[in-house]
């Protein structure tokens, strides 16, 4: 893609305070992350999409996915770019991806993300996106979907330092927050939501095969 035809959607501010706290501390929280109406559109959809459109995690068969299930509770929904807001929201991350790139010369090569819903009483255990040199996800977004989220609904993100023993952040899932992180080296959780807590979560990758390893799959 030539440069003129990547949306310039996020400011340089946005962008210069991203690449300096990813620097710094390695994870961001970035509020009003996204014009209005794009996020408004994001809500619109994923509001659209039927029970049925959202599916378990898979992480293989039987045993495995039962394990899967005490680890996380919560459903989604791939975006491909079948739609025009999925296609701006894909737009922004390649903006992001091309600025980081300029700015930290990480090597990002792609993004992929999905719409997560968490029910009421649904969950994400402790895990780490990604687990150091078996994977080439290197750096987690979440892009947040619930307007008048209040604290007793709970669901809140908390990242941890990498050694666990420190808590870094805790997020309540509010509408138009953004949150990246590098994604090997913060364990977190999502706390049991007490109300219908939407996302999209998001991995940019780098163009790694990693012998013997197989990504965690689709
Ligand atoms: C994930 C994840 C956090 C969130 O999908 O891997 O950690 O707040 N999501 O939805
Ligand atoms: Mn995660």
């Amino acid at each position: 893609m030539n440069e003129s035809a990547i949306s310039q959607t996020l400011s340089d501010q946005q962008l210069t305070q991203i690449a300096s706290a990813l620097t710094e501390s390695g994870y961001v929280l970035l509020s009003d992350f996204l014009p209005l109406h794009l996020t408004q559109s994001l809500l619109i959809e994923i509001h659209s999409l039927s029970d049925q459109a959202f599916k378990p995690a898979a992480i293989g068969r039987d045993n495995l996915q039962q394990l899967n299930e005490k680890i996380r509770s919560n459903t989604l929904h791939w975006l491909t770019g079948r739609t025009l807001v999925q296609q701006q929201y894909l737009g922004v991350m390649e903006q992001l991806r091309v600025a980081i790139n300029r700015r930290l010369f990480m090597g990002l090569f792609d993004f992929e993300c999905h719409y997560s819903h968490y029910a009421p009483g649904d969950f994400y255990k402790m895990h780490v996106d990604a687990f150091k040199g078996a994977s080439n996800r290197v750096l987690s977004t979440v892009l947040y979907l619930n307007p008048q989220w209040q604290a007793e609904h709970a669901g809140e993100l908390q990242l941890y330092s990498e050694d666990q023993s420190q808590l870094l952040l805790k997020i309540e899932p509010k509408f138009n927050d953004c949150v990246l992180f590098l994604s090997d080296t913060f364990p977190h959780e999502v706390k049991v939501t007490q109300r219908d807590r939407y996302s999209i979560a998001g991995w940019f990758r780098i163009n790694a095969t990693v012998a013997g390893q197989l990504d965690p799959p689709r």
